[in-house]
């Protein structure tokens, strides 16, 4: 069964080439956010944590369904999105970035920028499909504090442990922004963790960015995070999923984060700086990023066959079924807030480190990093 399936997509793939993709498009989701908010923050994640209060803060965006659980068709039924697409009712989410100060310890969550998500559609011999409603995509270590071999991403699993999240630091005059090989060797305004530097750029400051897994595996099925999704691997110049698999579209994340409101309260040494991720690592090697998708499935399938607006915007795809979305009051009630206080002494749901919070020489617990550096 399983031969004659393998031979069958071999063949179908071979004997129609327009199922794949030629050429590489994309488009960029944007999101209506009044003063550059997430639409919810708090301890939830229905991914990891379902059901109970995740273990730290997420920032997410998205349909208004979303919530301690997520399963099956349920965002569909989300009464609004700030998705500008009305249809995608899809949620995307962070850990969010806060600043500890340098004086006395107390953290301070920063303020989103904005986000957006851009949709990659590669160049593959599969057919790219929508998602299926309700399937749940994790990217990133949430445990690590190690650091990667390079600062660079490594997408392709055909060579090598994957590197699906890096820091951008947009800055004027080009400075160094990473510390000893964290710097992407093919992108040094971008690297592996918090880079060392207040990130300057005009209107551009420090930036999450996050690729998800375009591979679905069905026989994983929509729910387990863990084995259903991995990324595509180079076949001569093509991006092809495992036979059998379902090639979807690949995301990446730009989350930029308001950094310079505190550029005057610390002072960069080149080695260590003061941003930490709401998970308490203060590496940034941990970043990770979730999707549930929420799509009208047929609105994503116009997009994919025939939207190639780039930075443009989605917005702007000639076909938006259902519509463009202006709802700019879209909020989703927390049901795990985090503390109202501007300062705060721990972040929500992390215990404080022993002998206090972390220390801006001390090294995170149970990290095998490079004491002092971080
Ligand atoms: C801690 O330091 C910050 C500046 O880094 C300041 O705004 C805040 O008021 C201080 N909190 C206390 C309790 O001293």
């Amino acid at each position: 069964m399983l031969g004659i399936l393998t031979l069958c997509l071999a063949t179908c793939a071979a004997a129609a080439p327009l199922a794949g993709r030629a050429t590489r498009a994309f488009s960029v989701l944007r999101f209506n956010n009044v003063a550059d908010k997430f639409s919810t923050e708090g301890r939830m994640d229905p991914i990891i944590s379902p059901g109970a209060a995740s273990a730290h803060s997420h920032g997410v965006m998205g349909g208004s369904n979303f919530g301690l659980t997520v399963q099956g068709d349920q965002l569909l039924k989300s009464k609004c999105t700030n998705s500008m697409i009305k249809n995608d009712k899809s949620n995307y989410w962070v850990p969010g970035v806060w600043y500890q100060s340098p004086h006395n310890g107390t953290f301070k969550k920063v303020p989103l920028f904005y986000m957006q998500v851009y949709y990659f559609f590669d160049i593959t011999n599969d057919k790219i499909e929508p998602f299926l409603p309700g399937l749940k995509i994790v990217s990133g270590e949430a445990g690590k504090r190690t650091p990667p071999a390079t600062g660079g991403l490594q997408l392709d699993p055909s060579k090598g442990p994957i590197q699906s999240a890096q820091f951008t630091c947009p800055a004027q005059g080009d400075p160094d922004r990473y510390p000893r090989g964290l710097a992407d060797p093919g992108n040094r305004g971008a690297g592996a963790g918090f880079p060392v530097i207040n990130c300057d750029g005009y209107a551009s400051p420090l930036r999450q960015d996050i690729h998800l897994p375009s591979c679905y595996n069905p026989a994983a099925g929509l729910d387990d995070h863990a084995h259903n999704m991995a990324f595509p691997a180079d076949n001569h110049g093509k991006l092809d999923c495992p036979a059998g698999w379902v090639h979807v579209p690949h995301l990446f994340f730009e989350v930029y984060y308001d950094t310079p409101r505190f550029a005057a309260d610390w002072r960069p040494d080149g080695r260590s700086q003061p941003f930490v991720l709401s998970d308490g690592d203060r590496t940034g090697f941990s970043l990770h990023a979730d999707f549930v998708s929420g799509w009208d499935r047929d609105t994503l399938r116009a997009i994919i066959d025939g939207c190639d607006t780039g930075s443009g915007g989605m917005d702007t795809c000639p076909t938006v079924l259902g519509g463009v979305n202006k709802d700019d009051k879209c909020v989703i009630d927390s049901v795990v807030p985090d503390p109202a206080e501007a300062w705060v002494t721990a972040l929500p749901g992390i215990t404080p480190y022993r002998g206090g919070v972390l220390g801006a020489t001390k090294k995170p617990e149970g990290s095998c990093g490079r004491a002092g550096l971080y």
